[in-house]
């Protein structure tokens, strides 16, 4: 029987935090974090997501801007926005809301964002501070995996880590966190050999490759922890993450559910970059 890392309330009790701190920030220096998100057309996941930051900045106490764009957007006018919000002083923290409609391109804007305004830390800029461990702001989601390693008394130092997926969201900067945090990484896809075997040598298992329910328990080490990353939707329309969790639960040490696992840290995480940017803004 595995311990079920409740990513819910360890999320809610990193925002009490948060909203200590951003407090005590106000009362220092007289004006709230802010953010800007920026959301282009109507995806209705976006829109989900877009909706959940902005109420996630009321509840820890930021100032907080939804900029919601037509699909018809040209460049130029995302670009104008994103210069604007650049010099906005009571703007922190940018992030657009990716997948971008498919005229638009994704990269020109991270490369438009101020790279101390970039909570979601996609700028080249930051990927290259967090490649060799010097970091201002930690990308969203493996920061929450970390997080819930962290509050959880998961020792990382010595451990096999394994991470399947390598994308430059989650993938890729995981396995950096997890390097700095002193553990063995290896890093997985979908070119990768013996992949099952590679998995069961996992102490600490990371599954981010978006197929429902694919690592089974018999993938897993016997007394592993498994954080799963996944939010996929099954052919009924139910919820559920990489991991099947039914077969992974009995063997695993530690296992994230799927929804309230991983999922609530990565907004929780993004409140705290950019009270970070508040605070770098003042420095
Ligand atoms: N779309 C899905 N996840 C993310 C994220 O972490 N940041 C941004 N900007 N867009 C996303």
């Amino acid at each position: 029987m595995a311990n079920i890392i409740n990513g819910k309330a360890i999320s809610a009790a990193i925002r009490a935090e948060l909203k200590q701190e951003t407090e005590e920030f106000v009362q220092q220096h007289g004006f709230r974090p802010g953010l800007a998100v920026i959301i282009v057309g109507e995806d209705p996941a976006s829109q989900v997501y877009v909706r959940n930051k902005h109420r996630a900045c009321e509840e820890v106490g930021f100032y907080s801007e939804v900029w919601e764009l037509p699909a018809t957007t040209t460049q130029d006018e995302l670009n104008a926005l994103v210069d604007r919000l650049n010099g906005d002083p009571a703007i922190h923290g940018i992030l657009c809301q990716l997948p971008l409609p498919s005229h638009l391109d994704e990269n020109e804007i991270i490369l438009r964002i101020d790279p101390k305004k970039d909570v979601d830390a996609f700028h080249p800029f930051n990927v290259g501070k967090i490649m060799i461990g010097d970091y201002s702001f930690l990308p969203c989601t493996p920061a929450g995996v970390m997080a819930l390693l962290e509050r959880s008394d998961i020792e990382i130092a010595g451990k096999e880590c394994v991470v399947v997926g390598r994308s430059n969201i989650v993938g890729k900067p995981q396995a950096m966190l997890l390097l700095h945090a002193h553990g063995t990484v290896t890093v997985c896809h979908s070119r990768t050999k013996n992949l099952a075997e590679i998995c069961r040598r996992a102490d600490i298992l990371i599954a981010a490759i978006g197929k429902a329910d694919f690592f089974k328990g018999d993938m897993i080490k016997e007394g592993a922890v498994v954080i799963d990353v996944g939010m996929n939707r099954r052919a009924d329309g139910s919820l559920t993450g990489d991991v099947d969790f039914a077969s992974v639960e009995p063997k695993a040490s530690y296992v994230t559910p799927v929804p309230g696992g991983v999922g609530p840290m990565t907004i929780t995480m993004l409140m705290k970059n950019t009270l970070t940017a508040a605070k770098q803004s003042v420095m």
